[in-house]
């Protein structure tokens, strides 16, 4: 068997695309486009790609973008003060803490001072609350697009061996409660994990976040199974030249698998597509 490529830069473009749509019918009704605002702290290179691809994609989708750049000195209060004044500006719909944030902040308290209404990352406590409750929620963006990609492959999930690789908040967690509210049988395995060979042998949904590249053995593959890499690895190849590779040994595990994601343009586009999304729901609850 050879997988099917899962194309998630056509899929994405497409998601933006609805989006796009409903922000016109949204400003056309309240005279007003959703707004996202997006805080970097310091400089790290990353981070500021990420933050500029998102000011271009919220801008392409009509809405209206606000990047709040701040020094990496900034103190811990002065970045409260900002966020403070974010959500209390109507015109905002949508804040976004890139993260990581230095070492001198305190990441949970930044995240749970963003208005829950307001958190189009998903990442504010009431939110993994709300997701973990299997209440409506904003839900973050890239296991919100890993699931979208799952469906389409797959449709109906419920009772299928579904293996969550890494249980980190951003990925992991969230990815296991969306895939149990849709009924799959859910394992997270960790760094901890007793043969994730054996686990990895037996799903029919593999979903890998952890960032260690190639992790998994095409070989382990369960042949048939939907494979979602959401690792983005930068790794020199044998010609010297840097490239991106995810944490399945991409080869091997399309040579079983029945969908796979590749890297890039697998995953990546979905998670902007997921925050644009966000806001726009974010704008349509807090009109409503
Ligand atoms: N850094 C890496 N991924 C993310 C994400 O999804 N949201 C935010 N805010 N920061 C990140």
């Amino acid at each position: 068997m050879t997988a099917i490529i899962i194309d998630g830069k056509a899929r994405g473009l497409a998601l933006r695309t609805t989006v796009a749509a409903g922000v016109a019918e949204f400003a056309a009704a309240h005279g007003r486009a959703p707004g996202l605002s997006v805080v970097l702290v310091g400089q790290d290179p990353a981070s500021a790609v990420y933050v500029r691809m998102k000011g271009v994609a919220t801008r392409e989708a009509g809405m209206v973008s606000a990047e709040h750049i701040l020094p990496a000195e900034t103190s811990e209060p002065e970045l409260l003060a900002l966020i403070a004044a974010l959500n209390a500006d109507p015109t905002v719909d949508g804040i976004l803490v890139q993260l990581p944030l230095p070492r001198h902040i305190d990441t949970d308290r930044v995240l749970a001072a963003v208005d829950p209404a307001k958190d189009v990352d998903g990442f504010h406590p009431i939110n993994v609350g709300k997701l973990s409750a299997g209440l409506d929620a904003l839900v973050p963006c890239t296991p919100a697009g890993c699931l979208l990609l799952i469906l389409e492959a797959l449709g109906d999930i419920s009772g299928k061996e579904a293996l969550v690789i890494g249980r980190s908040n951003i990925v992991g967690k969230p990815m296991a409660a969306l895939l149990l509210a849709k009924s799959a049988t859910v394992t997270i395995a960790h760094s901890r994990t007793r043969d994730l060979a054996a686990h990895v042998a037996r799903a029919e949904i593999v979903v890998a976040a952890v960032g260690v590249a190639g992790l998994v053995k095409g070989e382990w593959i369960r042949p048939g199974a939907c494979v979602i890499d959401v690792g983005t690895n930068r790794v020199t190849g044998a010609d010297g030249k840097a490239r991106l590779v995810g944490d399945i040994e991409f080869e091997p595990a399309r040579a079983r698998a029945g969908w796979i994601t590749p890297v890039p343009g697998g995953v990546g586009p979905m998670t902007i597509a997921g925050l644009l999304a966000n806001t726009l729901q974010a704008a349509k609850a807090r009109v409503s």
